[in-house]
């Protein structure tokens, strides 16, 4: 089969022909159509991760039709159309993951390749709504905005809610989520395009992050404090965030892309009975909840390109430059 690969720290993707995986006892193996890129594939590409063993098939996201089972799985599986859950093993714990817990694309061969072997409780039939490329942005970007907005940040109706870094995948995620969910939507941005993108997708507004006090300014504009925030960047804009929570709030905070927290006075936090809570990807029940929700209410992801698989690279530098808004996908059968 094809497989886009990383050959070594900082190569550059390239197709190449890897043997066809077959499904071992309690497998599934699914014939990918799509494939989507989340930052962690970028981070893979220059070696962040620690015991990277090359060449690596990267990816998390997929969505295609199941080809083969192993043994022990129901054979009804084969000819559905699935997306694929890239938490493995998060375990028996549902506020936690387990120490065997891995996301499917390093160490387990991903989707970016044209079969991927996953065990079959992480398929899901897809929804019927979304077409592949649609279909193939979920998984992982939805699952953390799911676990980080609904489960941990509780979102309920009438609530504010700030997503920061609108141009996302997973904070696009977070927008729909909330705006789904009945509550009042502001995001912060570097580019005001983005900003007016999500107004589009239901936001009522958003700030630039870049401008200094840019919470003062969000607060002023929203006309109050904020119920839930979803948070993916960290750095010297969660200084920021704190100073715009109402009382009871809730933080959900996935990602740490603009690095170290600042001194953050505790006054500022416990007074307002703040909740603060670390969030991963989630569980395979919240992997389910989320698709069913997803297809209940007929929402559909972002979606910024669709590259056919032989330029993976260029997506991969699309993703590392940050020009996108939505989803990169790769379409694996072009
Ligand atoms: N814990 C988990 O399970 C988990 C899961 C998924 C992702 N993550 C992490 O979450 C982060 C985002 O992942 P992603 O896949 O959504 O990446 P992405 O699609 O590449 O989005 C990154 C976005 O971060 C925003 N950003 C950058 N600097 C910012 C700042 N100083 N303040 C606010 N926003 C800022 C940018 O928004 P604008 O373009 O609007 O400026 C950019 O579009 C990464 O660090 C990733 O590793 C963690």
């Amino acid at each position: 089969m094809r497989a886009l690969l990383l050959s070594g720290k900082g190569a550059a993707p390239r197709v190449d022909a890897v043997p066809t995986p077959a499904p071992g006892a309690g497998e599934a193996r699914v014939a990918v159509r799509a494939a989507a890129l989340n930052h962690r594939d970028v981070f893979i590409q220059h070696g962040q991760y620690p015991g990277i063993e090359w060449p690596v098939i990267p990816g998390s996201d997929g969505v295609g039709v199941v080809d083969a089972v192993g043994e022990g799985v129901d054979a009804g599986l084969v000819g559905q159309r699935v997306v694929i859950d890239p938490s493995l093993d998060w375990g028996d714990d549902p506020r936690y993951q387990g120490p065997d817990y891995t996301i499917l694309g390093m160490p387990r061969p991903g989707t970016f390749a044209e079969h991927v072997v996953v065990p079959a409780g992480n398929v899901v039939p897809a929804p019927t709504h979304l077409d592949d490329a649609h279909a193939a942005a979920l998984p992982l970007a939805w699952l953390t905005a799911w676990r980080a907005l609904v489960v941990r940040g509780r979102v309920a109706k009438g609530e504010r809610v700030l997503v920061t870094g609108a141009g996302g995948g997973v904070a696009l995620a977070a927008v729909t989520l909330a705006v789904a969910h009945g509550a009042e939507v502001w995001v912060n941005s570097s580019d005001p395009t983005k900003i007016e993108r999500a107004k589009s997708l239901g936001a009522a507004g958003g700030v630039l992050y870049t401008e200094g006090d840019w919470g003062k300014t969000l607060q002023k504009t929203a006309g109050g404090a904020f119920d839930v925030v979803v948070d993916g960047a960290g750095g010297e804009g969660f200084g920021q965030i704190v100073r715009v929570l109402g009382m009871g709030a809730r933080v959900a905070f996935y990602g740490g892309t603009a690095g170290r927290w600042p001194g953050i006075l505790p006054q500022h936090l416990f007074f307002k009975q703040v909740e603060i809570h670390a969030c991963t990807m989630g569980s395979n029940a919240e992997f389910r909840a989320m698709v069913d929700y997803v297809g209940a209410h007929g929402l559909k992801p972002q979606v910024d390109r669709v590259f056919p698989l032989t330029e993976g690279a260029e997506a991969f530098a699309r993703m590392e430059a940050g020009e996108q808004f939505g989803k990169l996908v790769l379409s694996v059968r072009d």
